[in-house]
């Protein structure tokens, strides 16, 4: 059904000879992360060797996870492709659209009301073109792919952040924007800067309250969310072998909360003992033939300052249980003393809510350590002080632990169980208790808790900590409360004390499901219909975009000059507008709307050169795009950071910008506009940027010359009369340059597919 074991083998196949001539190259020992990227090169056997965060390169994963809200303009695009089917396995998960509020089935039967189109659509589509499809309620993206897809030693990407999860079986997997995700599905390769290495040492091993969310929290608070940017952060050592395989994703997972590429841990026991009892047991006989390719060589991990770029080491045995915020995930706090920070902070203690579940921590043995400390309290006769929510990461899990009466047990508790969704961890919460934005705390088991993340509320103070922790917190209500030292009173006003949690690591009967929500796709897709409904305000099938002439870029119009940040939020903003992602022509609605415009220090405020007039940016667009007249963006210093949304292009694009010229891009932005057969440009005199002018026109005078290596000249006319005439640089190459002159890269795999 779900894992393809012929491709498993052949990446097994390959991956000695490529492992044994990447060590010849480099002429050392190889991490894992090494041995996995060096055997996944999309040229084939290793030729030379890379510097880490220095070279680009490129490579060719095994497979492709997408989630609903990302999958809409991903998969939209791909069919702009041409192709029959996709040419990596690829899945869809609708795990993001489906909001907590009464209970999964009440909760999964309104999403499957507000979002039946988006469903049916990612449904169809998956179907045509080969792509498994897991149906709203079936689990969340990397709790599924985990039990399903994951293997050691592959490469995934995904259009989450925290794809990363599955690091936890030992793969290199990394979060990637939506047209990164078109690119493989299409058959091209992906580009990835080599990355650094972060090497962390564990030793020892967990005990009592500690668990493998402490270990991430802990690594969060010395590196910061900064301090993984461009690595791959790589486990090792004896305390890595007595983590779970789950554990191991858990701390994977949170990888992302302090910006890296991704995390690992090398194949070992635990990983096999998981691929076992998720009925994979020809992927653990596979890896066990190749079981040295599958980790770090020996001499990296015991001389490890000479091979990675950084290195840590934590000691498991005497780790202690954290509670990481608020607002940031890297605010790492030693549970025993929050109390006295949250007081000089003015942090309510007062606990609303324990939230545990997410693509974070909703394993079997979570669930099981979380229940224990809830049978505790029933036992102990405590009741809850805080209220209790629970998101089981997929059915498999659901299910398996309402078998084995877990989920009773919360239940007993007055927890509501929510979908096998996000919900709370990514906003889709109706939270019944609060409705204003008072200052509140809550805790969860989940990986971000940015202001606003979880209800909307900025002043909602939120903490993550283990599943276990969080349970003992939102028994006891308050956030200084300490299980390892503090009793509580119960019912008959005994003074009780939480034992330490027990759990276990896979369900002793094995996993258990009646319907795992999986839909596979056909075998011949091409008589499948996409459902897309005309009148759809969510949803819109893309037409190919039409190549800009050589002729439309004279007299190009000034849309908007942007003045300081502009990031891909400004470009395209989030929140309300989430819901139009699959619909091109309504997100352009919020084109540039965030942009601060130099002239005048306003927001979506600008000149309309046609009626002298002031206006919204993609009002004044649509304006000059109905004249057929094309425009241009100038902006600042690192235009287009932030995520890698495609949409921060593709709007622009289809509004009829042709050209964005700024001091510098952000690279992933810049990439993005160029395969959406844009002009990304940058001022060769930055000074330039001062010269343009709110009437400014443009004539690319020598664009019919455009070749790599070789600036544009831009005369720029002003209002007055008088020109300037300026040279922009670029970084396209010949392929790129086809890219722009068959109008997107999209047309020009369908055009060589043709
Ligand atoms: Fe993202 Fe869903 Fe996990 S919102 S963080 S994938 S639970």
């Amino acid at each position: 059904m779900a894992f393809d074991i012929d491709m498993i083998k052949k990446v097994y196949a390959q991956m000695a000879e490529r492992v044994d001539k990447a060590r010849e190259i480099t002429g050392r020992p190889l991490t894992l992360s090494e041995k996995i990227l060096y055997s996944h090169l999309w040229d084939g056997t290793p030729s030379k060797a890379f510097q880490r965060g220095k070279d680009y390169v490129d490579f060719a994963p095994d497979r492709i996870a997408c989630q609903d809200a990302t999958a809409q303009m991903a998969l939209l695009q791909f069919m702009q492709a041409g192709k029959k089917s996709v040419a990596v396995p690829t899945t869809v998960h609708c795990d993001h659209l489906i909001q907590a509020k009464q209970g999964a089935a009440k909760d999964l039967m309104r999403a499957n009301e507000t979002s039946n189109e988006v469903f049916d659509f990612l449904e169809s589509v998956s179907n045509k073109y080969g792509i498994g499809f897991w149906r709203p309620g079936a689990g969340i993206i990397h709790q599924v792919v985990l039990e399903n897809y994951a293997f050691p030693g592959g490469m995934m990407i995904g259009t989450d952040s925290h794809t990363v999860n599955a690091g936890g079986l030992g793969m290199v997997a990394i979060g990637v924007g939506g047209a990164d995700a078109v690119d493989v599905m299409a058959g091209m390769p992906w580009e990835l800067k080599f990355p650094k290495l972060i090497g962390v040492k564990l030793t020892g091993k967990l005990n009592g309250w500690t668990a493998s969310k402490d270990v991430i929290l802990k690594v969060a608070g010395i590196l910061t969310v900064k301090g993984g940017t461009g690595a791959i952060v790589e486990y090792f050592g004896p305390g890595a072998k007595n983590l779970s395989c789950t554990g191991k994703g858990t701390i994977c997972n949170m990888g992302a909360e302090i910006g890296a590429t991704t995390s690992t841990f090398g194949y070992d026991d635990s990983m096999e003992r998981f691929l076992r009892a998720t009925d994979r047991n020809e992927i653990a006989d596979e890896a066990n033939k190749i079981r040295e390719y599958l980790t770090g060589d020996d001499e990296v991990y015991e001389n490890p300052e000479q091979y990675f770029d950084q290195v840590i080491e934590i000691d498991l045995s005497t780790l202690r249980p954290h509670l990481n915020g608020p607002f940031t995930p890297d605010l790492a706090t030693e549970v025993g003393e929050l109390g006295e920070k949250a007081r000089k902070n003015d942090w309510p203690l007062k606990v609303d809510w324990g939230l545990i579940g997410s693509c974070t921590n909703s394993s079997y043995e979570d669930l099981s350590r979380a229940a224990s400390i809830a049978q505790q309290a029933i036992d102990k006769k405590l009741k809850s002080k805080s209220d209790f929510g629970i998101n089981p990461g997929s059915e498999q899990i659901r299910y398996t632990a309402e078998r084995d009466g877990l989920l009773d047990v919360f239940e007993n508790l007055d927890a509501t169980i929510f979908t096998n969704a996000c919900g709370p961890c990514i906003g889709q919460w109706d939270r019944s208790d609060r409705k204003g934005e008072e200052k509140n705390t809550i805790v969860h088991s989940f990986n971000r808790n940015f202001s606003k993340r979880a209800d909307g509320n900025p002043n909602t103070h939120a903490f993550v900590g283990s599943p276990e922790m969080v349970a003992a917190i939102a028994i006891s209500g308050r956030l200084d409360f300490d299980p390892m030292n503090d009793t509580l009173i119960n019912e008959d006003g005994e003074e009780v004390k939480l034992d330490e949690p027990v759990g276990l690591e896979l369900p002793p009967k094995g996993f258990a499901v009646d319907d795992n929500g999986y839909l596979a796709p056909t075998e011949d897709g091409s008589t499948v219909e996409v459902k897309v409904a005309t009148d759809s305000e969510r949803l819109q099938l893309l037409e190919p975009f039409v190549p800009i002439q050589d002729s439309e870029l004279q007299g190009v119009k000034l849309l908007i000059k942007a003045f300081g940040k502009c990031t891909t939020d400004h470009i395209s903003m989030a929140g309300p507008w989430l819901r139009y992602r699959g619909h091109l022509d309504n997100i352009s609605n919020n084109t540039l709307i965030g942009a601060v415009n130099a002239f005048n220090k306003k927001t979506n405020f600008v000149k309309n050169q046609l009626t002298e007039e002031y206006g919204g940016v993609p009002d004044v667009q649509r304006q000059y795009k109905a004249q057929g007249i094309k425009t241009i963006v100038v902006g600042d210093h690192n235009y287009g950071e932030g995520s890698s949304r495609e949409h921060a292009a593709m709007q622009p694009r289809f509004l009829g910008v042709a050209a964005v010229l700024v001091k510098s891009f952000a690279r992933i932005h810049e990439t993005n506009l160029k395969k959406q057969g844009m002009l990304g440009l940058t001022f060769a005199n930055e000074a330039d940027y001062d010269l343009i002018q709110e009437d400014d026109t443009f004539n690319f005078v020598d664009i019919a010359d455009f070749a790599p290596n070789k600036p544009l000249t831009i005369e720029v006319v002003h209002k007055d009369g008088s020109k300037d005439v300026i040279m922009a640089n670029h970084t396209y190459n010949d392929a790129q340059i086809k890219w722009y002159r068959e109008g997107s890269a999209l047309n020009l795999i369908k055009k060589q597919n043709a």
